[in-house]
């Protein structure tokens, strides 16, 4: 997945224009800048590419969350339903807003289980945020539907997905609002940096305001310009921008590449009957950033990620065993840990994860491996590797 991987003279160029006029803030000093506004043209080919009438550059994916909440209006004690299956930026956007996030199953897309997300609507419910993870989506039609019914936002997290569609339509479109990351491990990326995309005036005027300190971007003295409401800063850098403006000209070559070694590897793997690989929603296309399957049972997806990892096969995550995606190990947020208090309707909200188990989210999670995707490797390392899974995984069955 990482487009750092390909780094090279076209990100030096974007970069060096930014370095030979030293403006490195992405507002203001117009004189200085000889005609170069990276951000701004970084959100004009976002929008190009990604088929939406707004982005906001913002400093983060996790900052991306955080400000589309916040430009929908949701905040103290408001409920926002997300998977369990999903990286912690989710909940650390939506509670730093003093809202409430409802962890919800997922299913075998990997993504939120539909099902279970009506069964966790309440009165103080406003947001469904799908997490697009590891390249493919979740039923975005299905969501939509249920958002339509009850009258609910709809915020996709694309982060781990750039690059993938869902019925011709680009993920991150699709919803009321979408988000995305550029930090250094994503298929492309700015270093850190982020962006929301959001077909909505209302809603990209927030954002636009409320990632630089409320400013309203009025005029050209920002000493003058009004804060028609509270903001923040989560305001990207040119230079972040300069890198992000290159790799995203290189979305597609990237997202073919990956599909090439995807497909490859997926072949390879299509042998063992005992694989089972995620599904993908119908109409949609992966962006091939990882090759995602499940075994028969926790046990021997154990043992294969040991085998995996025996044979020097890196970057295939058991995420039943693993830290940072996964409900299951998040003990910080299941008891609050929290350097500063947190408002008792919050840890009220909270208190599900004392007991609720989340059995069908383990059923999927204990036997899925994700491997991820690569673009540096040559077609004969891509073939060698995918023959050692084989071996690895063969051996994890029998
Ligand atoms: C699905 C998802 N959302 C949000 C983020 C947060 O992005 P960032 O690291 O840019 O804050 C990540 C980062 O890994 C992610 O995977």
């Amino acid at each position: 997945m990482p487009g750092f991987e390909l780094f090279g003279d076209k990100e030096r160029k974007e970069l060096n224009d930014v370095l030979d006029n030293g403006v490195l803030m992405r507002y203001g000093f117009d004189g200085m800048r000889n005609g170069h506004w990276k951000a701004k043209e970084l959100e004009r080919e976002l929008e190009n590419v990604l088929k939406v009438k707004h982005a906001q550059l913002v400093s983060s994916g996790t900052a991306a969350v955080s400000v589309a909440l916040a430009s929908a209006g949701i905040g103290a004690g408001d409920e926002v339903i997300i998977p369990t299956f999903t990286f912690v930026a989710s909940f650390e956007a939506i509670m730093m807003l003093g809202a409430i996030p409802v962890l919800v199953d997922i299913d075998d897309t990997l993504t939120l289980n539909p099902k279970a997300v009506k069964a966790a609507i309440t009165s103080k419910t406003k947001a469904i945020m799908p997490v697009h993870m590891c390249g493919s989506m979740a039923n975005l039609d299905e969501l939509q539907a249920i958002c339509k019914i009850h009258n609910l936002i709809l915020i996709e997290d694309s982060s781990q997905a750039t690059g993938a569609t869902y019925k011709g339509k680009p993920l991150g479109s699709i919803g009321d609002l979408g988000c995305l990351s550029l930090d250094f491990v994503k298929i492309i990326t700015a270093g850190e940096g982020g962006a929301v995309l959001t077909n909505n005036e209302k809603y990209y005027r927030h954002a636009d305001h409320y990632s630089d300190h409320g400013h309203d971007h009025v005029g050209k003295d920002r000493g003058a310009e009004t804060h028609p409401f509270l903001g923040y800063n989560f305001r990207i850098s040119e230079l972040h921008a300069a890198v992000g403006l290159a790799q995203l000209r290189r979305l597609d070559d990237f997202v073919a590449i990956q599909k090439k070694n995807y497909t490859i590897i997926r072949d390879a793997l299509s042998q063992i009957p005992e694989i089972q690989f995620r599904t993908v929603p119908e109409g949609g296309e992966e962006s091939y950033s990882f090759l995602s399957f499940f075994l028969p049972d926790l046990e021997t997806t154990r043992k294969a990620s040991a085998h995996l990892k025996d044979v020097g096969i890196d970057a295939c995550f058991h995420y039943y065993d693993n830290n940072w995606h996964y409900i299951r190990k998040w003990d910080h947020l299941k008891d609050i840990k929290s350097l500063y208090p947190i408002s008792n309707e919050v840890k009220e909200g909270l208190r599900y994860l004392q007991t609720k188990t989340f059995e069908e989210s383990n059923h999927f999670i204990a036997r899925n491996i994700s491997c991820l995707i690569k673009l540096s490797w040559t077609e004969s390392e891509v073939k060698q590797r995918s023959e050692k899974m084989v071996q690895a995984i063969t051996a994890a069955l029998y």
